[in-house]
């Protein structure tokens, strides 16, 4: 018999054609989002479920879904899943990364050239039919070139930036947990250094995460007051790595120059105040929104969930300890 995958949402056709060849499959081609009461009944016979960053696949839902083998995430991030919760039934969770590297790599560095040269700012100024001539001071921002920028979180996207800031003439430094092996760093230009030292050298500070009970509410108030005073504060990892009201307030006091998120604590909900600022740049969640990127990563998800129901090896779990 033929496993019961559940496609939770809305995802290029190729991952649901390739789920049909060996699977029975029941997809969702929404764009809403599942609240956990539906995830719950709609998982109540699958034996695999495809699902997206705002699916809550918490240990409640997990726990009415007696069937379920795999846990597939098109997302390199996977803090909307119980891994614990899946790992004691012995449930395999993927992920998709690799992928979208370079994309949100690519996107990081579009946010930190945003804010630093104002962009959002001088086209609403141009679009609003405001611009009469050129002046020598208008819309001035700030170099990229020859300034600090301090990487949190060294893992392959924040490598990816690394190289991006290097062609860019900047100066590199990181925090992260284990430090990268020394050819890496140094063939990055890169400086190892501890989390307050970064904040106080930086002229922007890239944050690059997964989102864990250690990293929530990691930049918060006393990290925002140990960050160089006009410092530009980028985010494309998970919202809740940044207190999103002290950012609020920082930016109020004039402590930070700017910042520019890409996600937020309660995605779609923005905190208002960041909202009614000219010196916050603000984007919906598309760090790996390119079209090949976002197939392969729904194809990455697909593949792997149909293998784990067939006895493979997937090419992405995030808990391998649950294959042996
Ligand atoms: C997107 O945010 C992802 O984690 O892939």
């Amino acid at each position: 018999m033929k496993p019961r995958v559940l496609v939770t949402r809305h995802v290029y056709p190729a991952a649901i054609a390739m789920l049909q060849e060996r699977c029975v499959v029941d997809y969702v081609d929404s764009r809403d989002v599942m609240d956990a009461e539906r995830l719950a009944r709609k998982l109540s016979l699958a034996q695999g479920v495809v699902c997206q960053l705002t699916d809550p696949l918490t240990a409640d839902v997990i726990a009415q879904a007696p069937a379920l083998k795999v846990i597939s995430q098109v997302a390199v991030g996977y803090d909307n899943v119980d891994v614990a919760a899946a790992s004691a039934r012995r449930i395999v969770v993927t992920n998709t990364p690799g992928v979208l590297t370079e994309a949100t790599a690519d996107l990081t560095f579009a946010l930190l050239l945003a804010a630093a040269r104002r962009l959002p700012t001088a086209e609403r100024f141009l679009r609003e039919g405001r611009w009469q001539r050129w002046e020598v001071d208008l819309l001035c921002g700030r170099d990229v070139h020859g300034q600090t920028l301090g990487i949190v979180g060294f893992g392959r996207i924040g490598q990816a930036v690394a190289r991006r800031a290097k062609g860019f003439g900047m100066r590199v430094v990181y925090a992260s947990r284990r430090p990268a092996p020394d050819d890496v760093a140094a063939g990055l230009g890169a400086r190892h250094v501890p989390l307050d030292l970064l904040l106080k050298e930086s002229d922007f500070v890239s944050l690059h995460v997964p989102l864990t009970d250690d990293t929530r509410h990691l930049i918060s108030v006393p990290q925002l007051c140990a960050m160089k005073r006009g410092a530009i504060l980028i985010n494309t990892s998970r919202g809740p790595v940044v207190d999103e009201r002290a950012l609020a307030a920082a930016l109020d006091e004039g402590l930070l120059g700017g910042a520019a998120l890409d996600v937020f604590e309660r995605e779609p909900e923005i905190t208002p105040e960041l909202l009614q600022r000219d010196d916050v740049v603000l984007l919906p969640h598309v760090g790996s929104a390119v079209t090949s990127v976002r197939s392969l990563m729904c194809a990455l998800a697909a593949r792997d969930c149909d293998a784990v129901l067939h006895g493979e090896r997937p090419q992405h779990p995030v808990n391998p300890e649950v294959l042996v």
